[in-house]
């Protein structure tokens, strides 16, 4: 059975996580499971992630950022999602089209049907079945991700040295596309431990393995 399900959430919501977790759950159900990411996923659109997280880019047009993340996208659709839904696996990934819209539409500004026409283009019309949302206050977010990247030696990407408040309206966003399509979106209180966590997640994913 193929089944889309993308995991989004602010900085340091920890869905890279529970991606992690729930495919090991599935895995143990006999499951065959794709995990995944965007941007990233495939040598084009790993280059094309770096890019974008470059902290040394910080002049880069919030235009220029769009269409750079809908490359990944409709390279990473074509050369992993497609064919993995095609060979009827899961597939698991780590931010997609919802992100562009929270980030380039809610937080940047960019027009959402401008976003909404563009990401249907790069998805060939394919979007998830299910969304899990992490959601999370902006601060705690940003004070887990700081804290993250300081134990692993890494400096903090150019999305993450964005402001309170755009991480904020990032938030906001994410909440306003759960609300607007409650049957794709499940919400998750993403302050409980990871373990605990990943056991709601499962009983939330489970109706739709039938
Ligand atoms: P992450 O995969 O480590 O969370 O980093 C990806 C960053 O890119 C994160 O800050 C969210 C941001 N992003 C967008 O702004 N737009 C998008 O469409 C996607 C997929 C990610």
């Amino acid at each position: 059975m193929s089944l889309f399900i993308t995991f989004e959430g602010i900085e340091g919501s920890g869905k890279s996580t529970q991606i992690q977790l729930l495919a090991q759950r599935l895995r143990d159900r006999n499951l065959l499971v794709t995990t995944t990411r965007e941007p990233g996923g495939c040598p084009l659109c790993d280059r094309i992630r770096d890019l974008l997280l470059n902290p040394d880019q910080q002049s880069m047009a919030p235009s220029a950022e769009l269409f750079l993340y809908l490359a990944s996208r409709a390279q990473h659709m074509a050369e992993v999602i497609l064919p993995a839904l095609g060979q009827g696996r899961i597939v698991l990934c780590d931010r997609f089209s919802d992100a562009t819209a929270a980030y380039q539409g809610f937080a940047r500004g960019i027009d959402p049907d401008f976003i909404e026409t563009l990401n249907r283009f790069a998805t060939s019309g394919r979007g998830p079945d299910l969304t899990l949302l992490f959601d999370l206050a902006a601060e705690d977010g940003l004070r887990r991700s700081r804290c993250r990247d300081r134990s692993a030696g890494v400096q903090a990407d150019r999305l993450e040295r964005e402001s309170l408040d755009f991480h904020r309206r990032v938030r906001e966003g994410y909440l306003h596309l759960a609300a607007a399509e409650p049957q794709r979106f499940r919400v998750f209180d993403a302050s409980l431990a990871p373990e605990k966590l990943s056991a709601v997640v499962e009983t939330a994913v489970l109706p739709f393995l039938q």
